[in-house]
């Protein structure tokens, strides 16, 4: 490659947070569609199109998520950007999780009527102890939506984060006129004229229009002058280095069903979102992605549900140097030589002609059974070893037993596996050793069982024991009898013990009954 640190000053890798239904798929493709892979909406996931193609796992098949709309790669204004997906809904799992331990920034989509929604709540928490930078848009400003402010408070006071307007609207639904572009100083308007309106300079203040102009009529202009005038005067300065750090998230409104807003959006985004970022070893060494030497970390497995095939794909995340097809690695955790060939590239409109990656790149590869989630895999000398990726707290539980007493020894060998690839995790009850797994999505468990019976021949009974609060204590503060009905004590994989709370209010009880014992949630 003619210039490595040139190529990977051009990625852009990120993730587009948001609750159900607030417009994340709309928004991808809207994004397509400026980046010319598509050429009409309606393109992406589940609809009639391109990306729904995959023929991996059928679960998610049935569900109409596909490898392909894992990651899309395309490119515009100069940048090649790559988006990872996070399902969400019932296809949330850790993996959705994991995910965001890929990117270098992401998009927190937000229904502009609803606010911020549960779902954006927890993936947003993940995105904050990263300390990775996240830029916010408010969605479907072309529907009544709540007033501006009151999102922009709602946004600080419950996610703890400073929000800059870069825009600001004028009017919504049926009365929506445009917005005030405060970055690029000019209003952009809804529905003009002709084309030639489109972006109206204005004023040195940044409060009004430059030239007298009907817009300035309109029923929403001046309650948003107004409130433009107020952020001016008491809002937030805009600071490039507390949006890096993840402090402070530039906020956008804007329609992405309509197209509105959406263009100006990622190019103001595509500005201030960071190029690929260095990652750290286990022993405190920083890989910078300009390293020449290849490495990459595994952050998702997607497994073949076809029992004819037990191929999967795994895919990494690429730190430092160049991948090329045909290349040959070291897996750090066996320290076995395998060579990279069979590799799937995930550019949206032409994935076969890839050759070469970098930095910031996701490959996908083939993989008969070698790699696990959080694995690292290096070319040269020395030795890499990232860090592990994060434990997630398991939101759900579930016992599990072999349907055929048996056949225990496929039921283990799977479990062990499974649980190893962090399909799903694993706790056994303190006292009696029953198996309880545990996820953070419903669709871990049924992966779980559709490849227990289909990889290892062993058909599983599961029962679900309701939602619980995992909370890990140290062992030296451990005595059996804290343990209750509704708090289940178990041991973490580690051998750690864990209590499962029925409830908030159990936790409550138990923290002033045993006030010197420190309870500890994981990510
Ligand atoms: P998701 O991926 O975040 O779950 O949301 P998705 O993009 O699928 O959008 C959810 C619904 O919201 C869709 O309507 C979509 O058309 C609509 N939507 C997205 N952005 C906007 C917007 O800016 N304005 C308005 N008014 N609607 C928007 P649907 O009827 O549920 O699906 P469909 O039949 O349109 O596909």
């Amino acid at each position: 490659m003619a210039n490595l640190k040139e190529e990977i000053m051009t990625r852009r890798t990120f993730a587009i947070i948001s609750h159900p239904d607030a417009g994340k798929t709309t928004i991808t493709e809207q994004m397509l569609l400026l980046g010319g892979v598509v050429r009409s909406a309606g393109t992406v996931k589940g609809r009639q199109g391109n990306f729904a193609k995959s023929d991996w796992m059928a679960i998610e098949q049935k569900r109409g998520i596909s490898v392909t709309s894992s990651v899309l790669q395309f490119d515009f204004d100069g940048k090649r950007i790559n988006i990872l997906d996070t399902p969400g809904h019932e296809d949330f799992s850790e993996d959705t999780y994991r995910t965001l331990m890929a990117v270098d920034s992401v998009i927190m989509v937000v229904d502009s009527a609803k606010g911020i929604e549960p779902q954006t709540k927890k993936l947003f928490e993940i995105v904050k102890e990263r300390h990775i930078p996240i830029f916010t848009f408010f969605n479907k400003l072309d529907r009544d939506g709540r007033p501006p402010m009151d999102l922009v408070d709602e946004l600080e006071t419950t996610l703890g984060i400073n929000a800059y307007p870069m825009n600001w609207p004028i009017g919504s639904g049926q009365i929506l006129a445009g917005l005030f572009d405060l970055y690029h100083h000019q209003v952009e308007v809804y529905r003009p004229a002709n084309e030639s309106e489109r972006f109206l300079p204005l004023n040195a203040e940044g409060t009004d229009l430059a030239q007298a102009n009907a817009l300035q009529q309109t029923p929403a202009w001046q309650e948003s002058q107004e409130e433009v005038e107020l952020l001016q005067d008491a809002g937030n300065a805009f600071n490039e280095e507390a949006v890096l750090k993840g402090e402070l998230t530039p906020v956008f409104f804007g329609s992405a069903l309509a197209g509105f807003g959406l263009e100006t959006f990622l190019r103001t985004y595509l500005k201030f979102a960071p190029a690929p970022s260095s990652k750290q070893t286990v022993d405190h060494q920083i890989v910078e992605p300009t390293n020449p030497e290849f490495s990459g970390f595994v952050f998702k497995i997607q497994a073949n549900m076809n029992p004819n095939h037990r191929d999967r794909i795994a895919f990494v995340r690429i730190v430092s140097g160049e991948f090329e097809r045909g290349m040959d690695v070291t897996l750090q955790r066996t320290g076995k030589k395998l060579r990279l060939s069979n590799v799937t590239q995930f550019m949206a409109d032409s994935r076969e002609n890839v050759e070469n990656a970098v930095p910031g790149d996701i490959i996908g590869v083939y993989d008969t059974g070698n790699f696990q989630i959080g694995d690292t895999i290096y070319a040269g000398k020395p030795a890499i070893t990232f860090e592990e990726l994060p434990t997630f707290t398991p939101e759900l539980f579930m016992h599990v037993r072999a349907k055929n007493v048996l056949k225990q020894k496929s039921f283990h060998k799977g479990v062990t596996q499974l649980v190893q690839e962090g399909t799903i995790q694993m706790y056994t009850a303190w006292d009696s050793g029953d198996y309880i797994l545990g996820a953070v999505g419903q669709l871990q468990f049924e992966v779980f069982q559709f490849r227990m019976e289909n990889e290892y021949n062993s058909e599983v009974v599961l029962e679900p024991m309701g939602p619980k609060i995992a909370r890990w204590i140290s062992s030296d503060q451990l005595d059996p009898r804290m343990a209750s009905s509704r708090n289940l004590l178990v041991r973490d994989r580690a051998d750690q013990p864990v209590f499962l709370f029925e409830n908030m209010f159990a936790e409550r009880w138990f923290a002033d009954k045993y006030p010197d014992v420190t309870l500890e949630a994981k990510l």
